[in-house]
């Protein structure tokens, strides 16, 4: 029984969020987050991954187009353990066991599950092992039961639990790993909830329990991985721990984040050693910063951003999709948009490149050596030569392209005549 399927239950609305959006597409550092869960599962090593959808199904489906995944439909959502029986078609012949998560808890480690799954192989009785924690408040979740053996013999929800139950500290992560045999037999006595009339899959550990199997608990370390995020207060706390997780790891690298308090960095986002992050920065998922950069305060870098080694952004500066050179600079109030920046490029302050025409994004480039004056408004498509200049304010109507070594004024920007102020540039 070491192999391992996965089934990831996805399908609820998220009422609870109060949104238009399905919950697990809300996002977390830039990835929704049924991106995380998927994420550990393929850490661990999981065989195959089952994720039971339902409300907004194509939208959860569209935005994981290209990852190995078996989705199942969970049409009308009647409760947790409906939605695991959803799968039943499917693996009730699988002679691996069965781990099952929450699409909402994108805080669990793979690390954390590998310890799980091991706890559960330890004892060949065991039919079924949750994962559980200890919090201090332990509200929105469903207590759990043990005897004094401390086998687990129930989860009692929050809302059923009695004056007694409700100081139970250990709670229930909403993980499991079942022997599926014993699962999808014990999620047929499954009987609704008389109070909404939702199949609890909770009930099942009560089912197993009753019919003298053995089901075990395993504490989780540390609580914050099991946060299930059903409010948008429980999303800003994951934002919060994630963010943390992924300062801590580029500090471990050696990067330098000023005041960790104020920046923001998104999942995905690689940077290179003794570059510095100063305070109220942006990064979004996908942007890679090389080695000794310097970025922010106040810079909000977005996908598509690549920064080679030695590059400099600086206050209110948004780059998108924009490429900058070793040693270039782009210190005051740019927006930079499908640019391609090569070395040694100096950006003045407020240099704009207008991308946008109303209807398409186009590009602009800007060669090695060159320079623009304060307030240059590029208007793309159009490029900049080796060493080319834009004197303040200029600007350069798209494809007027400035020929290297060249500068250009006014608006719209013509080449300053010889001995008005050119000079020969040549190194
Ligand atoms: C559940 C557990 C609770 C546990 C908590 C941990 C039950 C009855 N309760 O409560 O003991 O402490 O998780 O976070 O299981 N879903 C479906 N179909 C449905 C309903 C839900 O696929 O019909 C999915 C949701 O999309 C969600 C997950 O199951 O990802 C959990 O559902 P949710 O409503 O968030 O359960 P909790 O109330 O948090
Ligand atoms: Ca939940």
């Amino acid at each position: 029984m070491d192999k391992i399927a996965a089934v990831v239950l996805a399908a609820g609305k998220g009422t609870r969020m109060v949104s238009d959006k399905v919950k697990v597409l809300h996002t977390v550092c830039g990835k929704p987050l049924l991106h995380y869960v998927i994420r550990s599962l393929q850490a661990v090593g999981v065989e195959s991954i089952y994720a039971v959808v339902g409300y907004q199904s194509d939208e959860v489906e569209d935005a994981f187009k290209g990852e190995s995944v078996f989705w199942v439909n969970h049409g009308d959502q009647r409760g947790t353990a409906h939605a695991l029986s959803v799968t039943e078609s499917m693996l009730n012949d699988w002679d691996g066991l069965l781990l099952v998560l929450c699409g909402d808890t994108p805080l669990l480690t793979p690390e954390l599950l590998r310890k799980f799954i091991a706890k559960h192989k330890e004892n060949k009785d065991t039919v079924a092992t949750v994962l559980t924690t200890v919090l201090d408040d332990p509200n929105a979740y469903g207590r759990i039961i043990r005897d004094e053996n401390g086998n687990v013999t129930a989860i009692v929800e929050n809302a059923e639990a009695d004056k007694s139950q409700k100081e139970i500290k250990e709670i229930n992560s909403g993980a499991y790993v079942f022997n599926p045999d014993e699962v999808f037999r014990a999620l047929k006595r499954v009987k609704p909830n008389k109070k909404n009339g939702e199949y609890y899959l909770t009930d099942v550990i009560k089912i197993l329990a009753s019919e003298g199997k053995q089901v075990a608990g395993y504490i989780a370390p540390a609580p914050e991985e099991c946060l299930g995020v059903n409010t948008r207060d429980d999303l800003f706390n994951a934002n919060k721990i994630m963010s943390g997780r992924i300062m801590n790891e580029l500090m471990r690298k050696g990067v330098t984040i000023v005041y960790p308090a104020n920046t923001y960095i998104e999942t995905d986002v690689s940077i290179g050693r003794d570059t510095v992050i100063y305070p109220f920065t942006v990064i979004n998922s996908g942007v890679v910063i090389g080695k000794n950069c310097e970025v922010g305060p106040f810079s909000h870098l977005r996908s598509g951003t690549v920064l080679a080694d030695y590059a400099e952004v600086g206050n209110f500066t948004e780059t998108k999709k924009t490429h900058l050179g070793r040693h270039s600079k782009a210190k005051h109030l740019s927006y930079l948009g499908d640019a391609i920046i090569g070395d040694d490029v100096n950006i003045g302050a407020g240099t704009i490149t207008a991308n946008y025409d109303g209807k398409k994004k186009h590009q602009t480039v800007i060669e090695d050596g060159a320079s623009t004056g304060s307030g240059t408004i590029l208007v793309a498509p159009v490029k900049m030569g080796k060493n080319a200049e834009t004197g303040a304010g200029a600007v350069v109507p798209k494809g007027k392209n400035v020929p290297d070594n060249t500068t250009v004024v006014g608006i719209p920007a013509v080449p300053l005549k010889k001995g008005k102020g050119t000079k020969d540039k040549r190194r």
